[in-house]
């Protein structure tokens, strides 16, 4: 049994670091799911550094930490046979702040990320603990966001929510989506589905006790704009003040913390409490593998 009580901190009272023993292997680790996981619960991020990766592996040690896994059906390179590892959203431009799929009601608990090869410099990825963003932020935002829901609207084509649910037909989607909470939605005659999804800013874990956290995607679903289908506002549709959005911007941006991969790094994160984006880089050989899943 390994000890997890006495781990350093990915940065100043914010996550942990586990580093590989001689030969120790993500599997030995994966045996370790429930220690972990209280680990991640503690700390918000857990990064393991030095143990050997490849998909194969990332992807038995995802299974050990999680009860299911999450396909994510937007344009990423596919990974393994079934899908569930990918690449990270291509493109090498800067990536906001966000919770992964937080925009939706399949925001999935845990985030992992392993690194097959970082860019040559720059294409950090970035966290900030949303309990300590909450926190960071003026009482009156606090209290704006306690006491109204926000609502993200969006649409998928066809191929997207295919992908994503791994099904094929209009009868699957009314099944999945039916009854959801929060979720109005509309298939059109093209395919696509158009939904909008009203939900708290401020969340805790269903599944857990977790601390309330600003953990959502606002920060990267903008305002209404002509054109753009994804959105988010007030649940009555009323715009979130610019304002506003820019508090919570620069609160964020003072608690960034980036992660500047070594080659088979993997980073867990709390989906529920931490969020995540990317900074630029130039180099189209970065290759970091992603997963979601649900704890087990
Ligand atoms: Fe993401």
């Amino acid at each position: 049994m390994r000890d997890l009580a006495s781990v350093a901190p990915i940065a100043q009272d914010f996550g942990a670091v586990i580093e590989a023993a001689p030969g120790e292997a993500l599997a030995d680790l994966g045996r370790e799911a429930a220690a972990l996981l209280r680990l991640l619960d503690t700390s918000g991020a857990v990064l393991l550094r030095g143990f050997p990766l490849n998909p194969s592996w990332f992807s038995g040690f995802v299974d050990a930490l999680t009860a299911r896994r999450l396909t994510y059906g937007g344009p990423r390179e596919k990974v393994s046979d079934n899908d569930e590892v990918q690449l990270v959203e291509p493109g090498s431009g800067t990536f906001g702040l966000h919770c992964e799929l937080s925009a939706t009601p399949f925001r999935p608990d845990l985030c992992f990320f392993g690194c097959e090869r970082p860019a040559n410099r720059d294409g950090e990825t970035t966290l900030a603990d949303g309990v300590r963003v909450l926190a960071a932020v003026s009482d009156q935002t606090r209290a704006l966001f306690r006491s109204r829901r926000v609502k993200y609207t969006w649409r998928y084509d066809a191929a997207r929510w295919k992908r994503m649910f791994r099904i094929d037909s209009a009868e699957e989607l009314h099944a999945i989506l039916d009854g959801r909470p929060g979720l109005t939605y509309e298939l059109r005659d093209d395919g696509s589905l158009s939904s909008e999804f009203v939900t708290d800013a401020i969340v805790t874990r269903s599944s857990a006790p977790s601390s309330p956290a600003f953990a959502n995607s606002l920060m990267t679903v903008a305002g209404p704009r002509p054109g753009q289908p994804f959105h988010s506002t007030f649940e009555d549709g009323s715009l979130i003040p610019d304002e506003v959005r820019e508090e919570i911007r620069a609160a964020a941006a003072a608690l960034t913390v980036p992660i500047a991969w070594r080659p088979h790094d993997v980073l867990i994160i709390d989906n529920w409490r931490v969020l995540h984006g990317r900074r630029a880089f130039d180099d189209p050989g970065r290759r970091i593998l992603a997963m979601f899943g649900d704890r087990a």
